[in-house]
This record gives C-alpha cells, sequence and structure tokens, in this order.
C-alpha cells in the first residue's frame, strides 16, 4: 500500500485536494491519504472531509514545526508529501512574523533535513507549492523559472528559501502558483478575484465606493480546481498507478498559472463590476503602494510542455467568469453566517 501524505489538509487548496483525491479520481486503489494540519482555521472543512467517510483517509490534529516521536513516525510512512502546511499571505506574515518564518521556511527546512537524515535511499517524492511573490519585483515583463527571484515581502523571502531546501530532495516537484481562486471547503475570501466578487456583492445595497490602488498592476490566476487536477494527476503517477511513470516529467520548478486570465487589476475589477452589474464610475483610484510588488505574466510553456508529455488530462478550461458566478453564488448563500471569514486572520475566523 502507498501512503500519500498531504500537510495542510485542511486548508484551502489542501482541502480541495484531500477531496479530490478521496473522491472520484483514486477510486479502488490501494492507497492511504494521511492528513496532518494544527486546524489554524477551524474545523470546518475537515468536518466536510469527513463527510465522505472514506477508509483512505487518516487525519492527525499535529503542528508540522514539532518533529516528535509521533509526527516522525507518520512521516517515515509517506511515497509522496505535498507539503502546503503554512502562514499563507504578505500581510499574514508580516502581522504573525516569528511564527510564519517558523511554519513556512524552518518547519519545511526541518522536513527536508529529516527526510535527508532518516531516508537518503527512499526519499519520498516532494510537492511545494512556491509562490510567484518569490519574483518579487522583477523587471522582467514575463517570467519563466530561470527569472531571477527577488522577493520584497517577508511570506515570498520564506516561500523562495524554503524552495531551496525542497530542492535538495532528490524528486522534487515544486510549483510557483499565482494566486488561486475559485470554491473550496475551506473558503478564502482574501484571495484577490474571490474578495472583488465579495465586495461587488456587498455594493448592491449600498452606495459605496472600492479604492483601487497600483490598479495597472499585471497580476496572475489560477482556478484553485486545475492546481489540483495538476497536483492529483502527478500524485496519482508517483504512487505507481501508471505503467509508464509520467511523474518524472513534473520533477523540478514550474510556473502554475493560467494566461488566459492574465490581466491588470483595475481590468479584473472591471470585468467583475460589469458582470454583477456594478457601475465602474464606483472605482476610485488611491496612491497606496502594494508591498508584495507582483506586476508580472508567468510564462506556462514549460508546464504546459511537462504536462502534455504526461499524457495529463486538460486543464486551463474553464472560463474565469464561470468561476466569479461560482464564488458569487457561494458568497449570496452564505453571507452573514458567523464562520464566513472576512479576512485571512484567524482572530476572525470562527468553526
Ligand atoms: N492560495 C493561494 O493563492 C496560494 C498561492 C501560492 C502559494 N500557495 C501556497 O499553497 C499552500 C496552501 O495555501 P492555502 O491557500 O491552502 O492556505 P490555507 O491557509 O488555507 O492553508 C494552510 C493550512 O496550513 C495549516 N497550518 C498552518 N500552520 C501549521 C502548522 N504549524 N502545522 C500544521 N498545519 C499548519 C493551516 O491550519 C491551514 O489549514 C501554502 O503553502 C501557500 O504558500 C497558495
Amino acid at each position: 500500500m502507498k501512503n500519500i501524505l498531504i500537510t495542510g489538509c485542511a486548508g484551502y487548496l489542501g482541502s480541495k485536494l484531500t477531496q479530490k483525491i478521496l473522491s472520484n479520481s483514486f477510486c479502488g486503489r490501494d492507497y492511504q491519504l494521511i492528513g496532518v494540519d494544527n486546524l489554524l482555521w477551524g474545523k470546518a472543512s475537515i468536518n466536510a472531509l469527513s463527510q465522505l467517510c472514506s477508509p483512505h483517509f487518516d487525519f492527525h490534529y499535529r503542528d508540522i514545526t514539532k518533529i516528535d516521536g509521533k509526527l516522525a513516525k507518520i512521516l517515515l510512512k509517506a511515497d509522496v508529501v505535498i507539503h502546503l502546511a503554512g502562514y499563507v499571505g504578505a500581510d499574514l506574515c508580516k502581522e504573525r512574523n516569528a511564527q510564519s518564518w517558523e511554519v513556512n521556511y524552518e518547519a519545511t527546512k526541518n522536513l527536508v533535513d529529516f527526510y535527508l537524515h532518516t531516508r537518503n535511499d527512499s526519499q519520498p517524492w516532494f510537492v511545494f507549492p512556491d509562490t510567484n511573490s518569490s519574483y518579487g519585483a522583477s523587471k522582467e515583463p514575463y517570467l519563466t523559472e530561470e527569472s531571477p527571484l527577488n522577493p520584497l515581502s517577508d511570506y515570498g523571502k520564506q516561500k523562495m528559501l524554503a524552495a531551496k531546501e525542497v530542492e535538495k530532495m532528490k524528486n522534487h516537484s515544486i510549483f510557483r502558483l499565482a494566486t488561486l481562486f475559485g470554491l473550496s471547503p475551506r473558503m478564502r475570501l482574501d484571495l484577490l478575484p474571490n474578495d472583488l466578487v465579495q465586495k461587488a456583492y456587498l455594493m448592491k445595497d449600498n452606495q459605496s465606493h472600492l479604492e483601487v490602488y497600483e490598479g495597472h498592476f499585471w497580476r496572475n490566476f489560477v482556478h484553485i480546481d486545475d492546481v489540483v487536477s495538476v497536483l492529483a494527476y502527478l500524485t496519482h503517477s508517483v504512487i505507481g498507478q501508471d505503467e509508464v511513470g509520467y511523474a518524472r516529467y513534473l520533477r523540478g520548478v514550474f510556473n502554475l498559472s493560467d494566461s488566459r486570465y492574465d490581466t491588470t487589476k483595475l481590468a479584473l475589477i472591471k470585468k467583475i463590476f460589469s458582470l454583477f452589474s456594478i457601475d465602474h464610475s464606483r472605482i476610485i483610484t488611491s496612491e497606496k503602494t502594494d508591498p508584495d510588488g507582483r506586476n508580472c505574466k508567468m510564462s506556462t510553456e514549460k508546464l504546459l510542455d511537462a504536462l502534455n508529455r504526461a499524457n495529463a488530462p486538460d486543464v486551463f478550461q474553464t472560463p474565469m467568469k464561470d468561476v466569479l458566478q461560482s464564488v458569487y453564488q457561494y458568497v449570496s448563500l452564505f453571507m452573514g453566517f458567523p464562520y464566513l471569514p472576512a479576512k485571512n486572520s484567524p482572530k476572525e475566523c470562527n468553526d
């Protein structure tokens, strides 16, 4: 039996990936999915996952910064590690600076060291989501995986340094992710497109304006379902369910973004306002600056070529407006419920 370990399995990306692996795509396979999370944002997503009642799912409420005997036993079992646990986003990492360094950088380094020392001959495949914040305020207009990394925020620095540690693993797949959006059991409304949809929904009932800063900045986005498809396909291949070993094509560092969604911030806001019938005159520009400094387009040629060679199912098919509409529907159904987090801040999150 093969073991898949997902750290951060209760998070926005982790809970959706866990759901995918436990549902249709791995049906009938001989595997165990071990989920580890310290439930920073509550247990609602784990409740949703436990309703799948899968015998393949084994959840552990643990902190990945503390590799004690119990966690070591869990780690030793893994054939593939999908390391998603972290403090996510520039604002949160500024607000909780020391903890974010401990979780995002030190814990990743410790995990890699653990595997290099205990299982040097039989290392698991290590999958890690980096962020396009690692590129920072790069002057290059079109970023490839070879472009220099120049993160401005602590979040970007932590992820860049952590990814360097992950590169020490023999088999690693590091994805530099664009900003995700769309629906998940642990919903995040702080992600830019999701946040703007929520704002548009709220603006329907009042006369407020939306302040936009650095509206000319280019931003990259990707539908969470596409990221989940890529990670699930890779996992599927790593645990030996295809005869050809397609995973080898996905070894290395890849930008993961949907270039059809490339847009400036202002164009995105206008698109969302048009979609939900908010007048563009309600957008006002501000002189504020963005500490993250992202203003770029990402090349996805390397990833598309690898997915093609790996015979992966098609991704990047869903129109952006369909995803935005699904978020709008979610917001209109649940707005006002106490567990709907308005910001990515643990203080404001209830179960
Ligand atoms: N969402 C995005 O747009 C995006 C973009 C680029 C990269 N990423 C990366 O993807 C990963 C997942 O992001 P997400 O959006 O799902 O974030 P999230 O905040 O929803 O999930 C992170 C999860 O990690 C868990 N966690 C935090 N500290 C932990 C600890 N010490 N021990 C155990 N679990 C812990 C949290 O409880 C949470 O469930 C992160 O590594 C993030 O840097 C996300």
